[in-house]
């Protein structure tokens, strides 16, 4: 592997639920890979905590076969594997008792970056903060990283800030949107504030619409007690959506630092206009001939949690008003794609004649997979025969354009992890921002529970409903296809 990173600071990283599902899958097997990019320095420490009773042998184990199960063929080296797991151990800890805390605090090194990854469900960060600091471990310079669901809505997003607020400042937690540590959205900045030639036209003045999609094929899987509970409104559109729809349409900041960036973030939120019931169509996925329906997935026959939302969003502000943000995401559907289209307006007038007629440019950003940037243009035909006009795609593939470079690319919990320990928290979310989140999507939810809204059915491997097509055909627009 191609290594041009700067190691962080000495750690020790504390991850409470270090035996659960997203450490498996995704926080440990991340982690050896920034061990093997060099990023990680020599004196860093992981430590699991949970509530089981492991010695370190049985975790490095558990970790070992993590690595084998969810890390790619390359990264698997056998002396680079035993040298991660030396520097991992475990303790037996009860977030609601005191086992394993003082141990635990003993285990910590002086002078060395302190950080909390709570990978538990949010029932827990109370307890998990008291005894932090409890147990003297919540100093100024400790870090606490939380994971979503941030709340279910405002009143409990609050809550938890309210919680969280009681032993650590704002400076310290680090609330995960893991879409923001995709490469391609934060290349969605450098596009957009790198570069002089989007900016001028970035309005309402020459953008007709955008569109937000955010496709997967994967049903919910062994997650229906939680999904169901929240759905795809709670599930993706509060946080990962709202997020895109963020740096898509926010103001430059003065600079690319985290209160910077999250000012704008917030005002866009708050300048979002409460959604209309005709302008939001809700979905559940049938079955086919390999997989269950939606409501045997959740085991309720008569569930009307949306495993699809599409809606049609507007923001009043100067820049946007009369530019309409269409979002939409579902599971089981035609391909695992995410992207976002930018769809200028036409030329004002045809020099070439009604018959070739007006074209609009579109800007694709593709966040997965495949990451790149995709602009189509218009040119002439080649060849004799006048001036036939047709449309081209300036298509970048990121993995194309930087060759080896790109194939290195931190996975988006990779990149989060070693931003906590940086310190930065531009990557992540501020606690005004998830309320004012929440405070927009509240009223959207209460809105259909109230008029006893069903989801409407769509087949599995579709594109959603037939009245999500309609929520733009009406319009006199179309959505781009699923496809990967
Ligand atoms: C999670 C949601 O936050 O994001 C899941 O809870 C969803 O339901 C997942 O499948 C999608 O993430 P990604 O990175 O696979 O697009």
């Amino acid at each position: 592997m191609v290594s041009r990173v700067i190691p962080v600071d000495p750690f020790d990283l504390v991850i409470f639920g270090g035996t659960g599902d997203l450490a498996r899958r995704k926080i440990l097997p991340g982690l050896y890979r920034r061990f093997l990019s060099g990023q990680m320095p020599d004196e860093a420490r992981i430590i699991a905590a949970a509530r089981s009773e492991h010695d370190d042998q049985e975790f490095r184990d558990f970790v070992r076969a993590a690595i084998d199960e969810f890390g790619s063929p390359e990264i698997q080296i056998p002396d680079q594997i035993d040298a991660f797991l030396d520097r991992l151990s475990y303790v037996t800890v009860d977030a609601r008792g005191d086992q394993g805390w003082p141990e635990l605090a003993k285990k910590l090194r002086k002078k060395v970056v302190h950080a909390f990854y709570f990978s538990v469900g949010p029932g827990l960060f109370g307890d998990l903060a008291d005894r932090l600091h409890h147990y003297g471990m919540a100093d100024a310079d400790a870090r606490i990283v939380v994971e979503k669901p941030f709340g279910h809505d405002l009143a409990s997003a609050r809550e938890l800030n309210e919680t969280l607020a009681r032993h650590f400042d704002e400076g310290q937690i680090y609330r995960i949107d893991h879409y923001l540590g995709k490469e391609t959205v934060q290349n969605l900045m450098a596009v957009r504030f790198g570069n002089i030639l989007f900016e001028p036209l970035w309005n309402a003045q020459y953008i007709d619409h955008i569109q937000i999609t955010v496709a997967e094929t994967v049903g919910v899987g062994g997650r229906g007690a939680y999904y169901d509970k929240s759905g795809a409104m709670r599930d993706m559109v509060q946080n990962h959506l709202m997020q895109l729809l963020c740096l898509i349409a926010m103001e430059p900041p003065s600079h690319f630092d985290p209160d910077a960036v999250r000012d704008e973030k917030l005002k866009v939120i708050r300048a979002l206009d409460p959604v209309e019931p005709a302008e939001i169509v809700r979905g559940q996925y049938g079955a086919d001939e390999d997989h269950a329906d939606y409501l045997a997935d959740v085991e309720d026959r008569s569930s009307r949690t949306e495993s699809f939302i599409a809606l049609k969003v507007h923001l009043s502000n100067w820049r946007w008003k009369g530019t309409p943000f269409y979002l939409r995401t579902g599971k089981r559907l035609r391909a695992r794609t995410s992207e976002i289209a930018v769809v200028f307006k036409d030329p004002p007038h045809s020099i070439f004649g009604p018959q070739e007629g007006r074209r609009g440019n579109v800007l694709v950003i593709r966040l997965q997979p495949n990451e790149g940037i995709n602009l189509r243009v218009t040119i002439k035909e080649p060849g004799p025969g006048g001036m036939r006009l047709v449309e081209v795609p300036l298509d970048m593939s990121f993995k194309e354009a930087l060759g080896p470079d790109a194939e290195d690319i931190p996975d988006a919990y990779e990149r989060l992890i070693m931003d906590v320990i940086r310190g930065n928290q531009t990557l992540f979310m501020r606690g005004d921002e998830v309320e004012a989140a929440w405070a927009w999507t509240d009223p959207v939810i209460h809105g259909w529970e109230e008029r006893g809204d069903i989801p409407r059915g769509y087949d599995p491997g579709s594109s959603g409903p037939e009245d999500a097509l309609m929520l733009m055909h009406r319009d006199g627009r179309r959505w781009r296809e699923v496809k990967a």
